[in-house]
């Protein structure tokens, strides 16, 4: 589209409902502030400018939308007086001249491009205003769109409609697209005089109309529109998103098992022919490439898992946890920060954090690089072709050589050349007809205890 423009993302409410100490668009929504997810849907809208309206939080919620690919203004309203009054908070911006003006609320994180795209090209067609209204079973709140033969003739809000404009079951979806030529003189024109005393934007269309001007409504998806208001709320606009965000993966190539149990974040990254299987939860930073395995119960973040890797049952990979390709990591096992080489098995009950582990290695059940000495962290290298024994503890900062062998149970402190083998405990004793001794003092000792 050539035309400029400018969204304004009202965001200024108090979000009293929420409970909380911070602004609901803060929350998050698959891992990331709502109000993020509003923004990108207008960068996907290739819209590259945009007004915050803000109240409280201003600084936090200003910082939570920021991104390199659009440019982002700030205006503080300082009273809360009606959606028509927020616009206005936007006025030097709108003021620089735009073809369009296009206004979201910050609480609708399910918005995609789509409506944006149909809004601004309502007004490409030549209306003044054009308002994305959708159908829902339960009107209840939300303002009424009245529509004659193909024109939007008013809004009406809840408190002042009719009991017949009541059961209008066409709404105001709140985004709405107005004639940037216009866009101040409509707004300046909007009055308080109204059943709630506030200054509604939905009233310019009442006005651009009586001025000559053309209104439409264009109707979208209600999931796209869905607005925020409680952590009830919350809850059910994270179930769909993550539905959402599932069926594209699956579709393009990944399976899951149960996907109703996959947890995804907003920046997951999940290559064709991987395989998830039950109960996993991707925090953000993760990507999975092609052939890898994350089987049930594992929690990733911050990870990346490359071509043919396993992760789990029971594995957590913290951030930092770089996969190589064909690795595997196990059951109950952790890593953080650390390179797990091709081929590489940490496969039982490890803690691998601070690390650099070669290539088919094998790191065996219960080892633990002791990377924190309570003050610092300490880095832990482990070459190619190694094998470290259960239950070995590598006091950091260490270093085990290619092809080195480390015997079970050793605590590992000093540096292990390659191709050396390291005993890191105490040799074994053996007491021939020792433990018949002993068993035989303490049974008598405890018949002499009942006697
Ligand atoms: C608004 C619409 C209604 C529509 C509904 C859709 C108006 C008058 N009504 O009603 O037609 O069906 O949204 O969800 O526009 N805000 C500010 N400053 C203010 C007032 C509001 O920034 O002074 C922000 C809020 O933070 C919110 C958005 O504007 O993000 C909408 O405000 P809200 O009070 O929720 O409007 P509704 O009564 O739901
Ligand atoms: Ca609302």
């Amino acid at each position: 589209m050539k035309r400029t423009c400018l969204a304004i993302i009202l965001a200024a409410g108090e979000s009293t409902r929420m409970k909380s100490s911070m602004s609901k668009v803060l929350h998050p929504v698959a891992g990331r502030p709502m109000i993020a997810h509003v923004v990108e849907s207008l960068v996907n809208a290739s819209i590259s400018s945009a007004a915050l309206v803000l109240g409280r939080d201003a600084d936090a919620v200003k910082s939570a939308a920021a991104r390199n690919d659009i440019e982002l203004s700030a205006c503080l309203q300082k009273e809360r007086l009606g959606t028509g009054h927020a616009v206005l908070a936007a006025k030097d911006a709108i003021a620089k001249g735009y073809d369009d003006i296009l206004v979201v609320f910050g609480d609708t994180p399910l918005l995609t491009a789509a409506p944006l795209l149909a809004a601004r090209q309502g007004l490409a067609d030549g209306n003044d205003v054009v308002v994305i209204g959708f159908q829902t079973a339960d009107p209840t709140g939300y303002g009424r769109l009245i529509v004659e033969n193909g024109a939007l003739l008013a809004i009406r809000e809840q408190k002042d409609a009719t009991e017949d404009e009541k059961k209008i079951t066409y709404c105001n979806g709140g985004l709405m697209a107005i004639n940037g030529a216009r866009a101040l003189e409509l707004l300046g024109k909007i009055g308080n005089a109204n059943a709630k005393g506030e200054y509604y934007l939905t009233d310019i269309v009442e006005i651009v109309r009586a001025e000559g001007g053309k209104a439409i409504a264009v109707e979208a998806p209600e999931t796209e529109l869905t607005g925020c208001n409680n952590r009830a709320e919350l809850a059910a606009i994270e179930a769909i998103w993550q539905k959402r965000r599932r069926h594209e993966m699956m579709v393009s190539g990944v399976s899951m098992i149960a996907p109703e149990t996959v947890f995804l974040s907003f920046d997951t990254q999940i290559a064709q022919d991987v395989l998830i299987e039950p109960n996993v939860v991707f925090g953000p930073g993760v990507t999975v490439e092609s052939g890898a395995i994350i089987h049930a119960f594992s929690h990733l973040e911050g990870a990346h898992v490359s071509n043919g890797a396993t992760v789990g049952p029971y594995a957590r990979l913290r951030p930092g946890a770089n996969l190589g390709p064909d690795s595997k990591v196990g059951n109950f096992c952790e890593v953080k920060k650390a390179e797990i080489g091709a081929g590489a098995k940490v496969n039982h009950l490890t803690y691998i954090g601070d690390a650099f582990v070669g290539e088919k290695t094998n790191i065996g059940a219960g080892t633990i690089t002791c990377n924190y000495d309570g003050v610092n962290k300490h880095i832990t290298r482990i070459g190619a072709n190694a094998f470290i024994g259960s239950n070995s503890s590598l006091v950091a900062p260490v270093s085990v050589g290619d092809g080195a062998l480390v015997a079970s149970g050793s605590v590992i402190t000093e540096d292990v050349p390659s191709d050396a083998v390291a005993f890191g405990r105490a040799r074994q004793e053996i007491k021939p007809g020792r433990a018949k001794i002993l068993r035989e003092r303490y049974q008598a000792e405890k018949a002499a205890k009942k006697k």
